[in-house]
């Protein structure tokens, strides 16, 4: 037997049948099973029913939920997470609304180019709502594909998502797409799971190389983790009580375009204040601040200077004083946000808990 008529004999017998997407006679129809693929995407069954419940029963069909204001679209999915998911199915009806009459198009890459349709839903609204022979590749199947065909490769991405891609395309079968597309995502789901996956019941156990090998663990191969290289900087807020000396990044790099304190770099603390026209009052190391960059991680070293400026004196160019209340409000990195946020709880901080250490830089 081949792999598709293993996993449609064992769809037959134990696979799911009575999914609320799958009842008839409506269970052809392309906006439920739409809408049922967009909420399975990254949620589980049993979370997604009572969502596509509510939905199904204030937006019966797509000019229901094309007429509907976005918000109201967001509030009934509330909970599921992931809410661009939300804001594409919406823009997706709108879409089908506006150019399709109404009515999605059958053909897998057309379904693709609609808001939040990827390859793989593509494929599983095609073969569900109008039975086309089109292979879907979710992370499920990419689990069962890589063990019972001992792909090697990271199955996220580059080479090994393609050569998945084909292997998933040559295994459709000539007929019974629907049960073979229903059967793979079940036995991904409920049988080669990502831990303990139960071969003892699997269809394809006997043709699979995972388990023939015992790489049931090791397939899929996860992401290699890239040694992103550790960076540390030391941070000067700098600040009068009511203001901090930020500067604004240069638009290209890091943060660009955006306000973040000065780095010490290569000068005395002592040597920035002065050339900020302040004089230092007391200075206080804060704990270390990690953030990661797609490239690197950052640990930012935070030294709060208290200083006391003449009112008329200006920031250097490329600096400016911002206003301690309007942190939330300003163009500022996350980290730091979070930094002047914990600076400024410290604001009041008992002269006492401050001590001086003139030789950090
Ligand atoms: N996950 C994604 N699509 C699904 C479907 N149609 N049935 C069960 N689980 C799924």
């Amino acid at each position: 037997m081949s792999f598709a008529e293993r996993v449609i004999a064992w769809q037959a017998m134990h696979g799911r049948h009575d999914l609320p997407w799958q009842q008839s006679p409506e269970s052809r129809d392309a906006y439920r099973i739409w809408l049922s693929e967009i909420m399975l995407q990254q949620t589980q069954v049993t979370t997604v029913i009572p969502y596509y419940a509510r939905f199904l029963a204030r937006y019966p069909g797509m000019a229901d939920l094309a007429a509907a204001p976005v918000e109201s679209v967001l509030a009934l999915w509330a909970g599921l997470g992931y809410y661009a998911r939300a804001r594409n199915l919406h823009r997706c009806a709108q879409t089908v609304v506006a150019e399709h009459g109404g009515r999605f198009p059958e053909q897998p890459a057309a379904l693709a180019a609609l808001p939040g349709i990827g390859r793989s839903t593509a494929a599983a609204i095609a073969a569900f709502a109008f039975g086309t022979r089109a292979a879907i590749l979710d992370g499920n199947v990419k689990r069962v594909l890589a063990r019972c065909f001992g792909i090697g490769a990271y199955p996220g991405a580059g080479k090994g998502e393609r050569a998945l891609w084909q292997l998933a395309g040559s295994l459709l079968p000539e007929e019974g797409v629907e049960a073979y597309t229903q059967g793979i995502m079940d036995l991904g789901a409920t049988l080669c799971t990502r831990g303990k996956p139960r071969c003892d019941a699997c269809p394809v156990a006997e043709i699979c190389v995972a388990r023939r090998e015992g790489r049931q663990e090791t397939l899929p191969a996860k992401k290699a983790k890239k040694n992103v290289p550790e960076r540390q900087t030391t941070m000067l807020l700098l600040t009068d009580g009511r203001r901090v000396l930020l500067e604004r990044r240069p638009p290209t790099g890091i943060w660009g375009g955006l306000l973040a304190p000065p780095e010490a770099g290569d000068e005395t603390i002592e040597g920035h204040v002065r050339r900020c026209g302040g004089r230092l009052l007391e200075m206080k190391t804060l704990p270390p601040l990690k953030h990661r960059f797609t490239h690197f991680r950052l640990t930012i070293l935070p030294v709060w200077c208290a200083i006391e400026v003449m009112p008329h004196v200006a920031a250097s160019p490329g600096r400016e004083w911002l206003n301690l209340d309007d942190i939330q409000s300003a163009a500022l990195p996350a980290p730091v946000l979070e930094l002047l946020t914990i600076a400024n709880a410290l604001q009041g901080a008992p002269v006492g808990d401050l001590h001086t250490c003139p030789e950090r830089r």
